[in-house]
């Protein structure tokens, strides 16, 4: 018996030895230490031995399993270690890898000019008014001195949603909003979107912005427009930028001018950008009618007023010296990405 319990050691050792994972050393515990295992079997044959023998058998069988399990646990450490150290080998982060570029989203090219033109006019202490995109009729129209014949207020010019209620063609009803019920002074702003049935070209779309302009208080001289459109242009356009004032026509305003910037890239002289004229039209401003001013409770005896309207996509245009308006409205990333 103490010949087969030896030799029941060197099996379990050499199994033990041969193991390779967990499952396979779990299997040999059971196949030597298991209730049917081999040694399990001579332990339950220890009945036949006699009193003398038993003792000596009996302790010989508790080192044999001692040491068999000692064998397992051990290999089982190191087969965890090893199975371990595999698993962090394949899982090792490769710092040397580039990084993953992220590419950051940017504002669109109208809304750039849009904050750039805003900063500068909040900056001269103008502040900015919002007006709906879905305006009344009288707001675009009638409280803005536009006389029932206008040929804008024609419904091939306009998109009306009922005879009352239109999108808006100009931000110019954001000055009727800034006014009704205020008393001056009043200084706003107001970017923002304006429709007209306009077939789609390279300078045309039913939807474009403008940038509105507005100011209302006592002694406000024509002077005062020039002044800030110009200071506008220098900041805008460049220190060297003079400005120009054509006579114009613009039922809420009187006088009325179209604005000129001189040409920033020949300085006047005459290019490309400017089709050789030396001038690049901007904008429409002028001196708020006196009626305006009443139909919003303001009295033109006492204020008065200047107002502008900037094209927003002819700013971006001259800026960048883009050719066709519709890149604009493609969300094409090759063109937006420039900006
Ligand atoms: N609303 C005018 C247009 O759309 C521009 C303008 C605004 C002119 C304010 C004068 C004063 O053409």
């Amino acid at each position: 018996m103490k010949k087969q319990l030896e030799e029941i050691l060197v099996a379990a050792k050499a199994a033990v030895a041969a193991a390779e994972d967990e499952g396979t050393l779990k299997a040999t515990q059971v196949a030597y230490l298991g209730k049917k295992g081999a040694l399990t079997a001579i332990l339950r044959g220890m009945g036949g031995l006699s009193a003398e023998e038993r003792p000596i058998i009996g302790a010989l069988a508790n080192e044999v399993r001692g040491e068999i399990e000692a064998a397992i646990e051990e290999k089982l450490s190191a087969v965890k270690a090893a199975e371990l150290e595999k698993r962090l080998q394949n899982e090792k982060v490769d710092v040397t890898l580039p990084a993953k570029a992220k590419k950051p989203g940017r504002l669109h090219p109208l809304s750039q000019v849009e904050k750039e033109l805003s900063d500068i006019f909040v900056g001269m202490g103008f502040s900015i008014a919002e007006g709906p995109e879905v305006e009344l009729a009288y707001n675009n129209f009638d409280a803005l001195n536009a006389p029932a014949d206008h040929p804008s207020r024609d419904f091939q010019d306009t998109f009306y949603i009922t005879p009352e209620v239109l999108l808006r063609t100009q931000t110019s009803p954001v000055q009727i909003r800034a006014m009704q019920g205020k008393q001056p002074p009043i200084r706003i702003i107001s970017p923002g979107r304006v429709y007209r049935c306009d077939e789609v070209d390279g300078t045309h779309s039913p939807m474009f912005h403008q940038l509105e302009g507005l100011l209302v208080d006592k002694d406000v001289s024509l002077g005062d427009l020039k002044g800030t459109l110009e200071q506008f242009a220098k900041l805008y356009f460049g220190e060297n930028t003079r400005t120009r004032f054509r006579p114009h026509n613009f039922p809420f305003t009187e006088p009325s001018a179209e604005v000129d910037v001189s040409c920033f890239v020949c300085g006047g002289k005459g290019c490309r950008l400017c089709k050789g004229e030396g001038w690049i039209e901007i904008l429409g401003a002028g001196m708020v009618h006196p009626h305006v001013l009443e139909n919003c409770g303001i009295d033109p005896n006492v204020y008065s007023g200047f107002a502008f309207g900037v094209g927003l996509e002819r700013v971006v245009m001259i800026k960048y010296g883009i050719e066709d308006m519709r890149y604009l409205y493609e969300n094409d990333l090759r063109f937006l990405s420039q900006f």
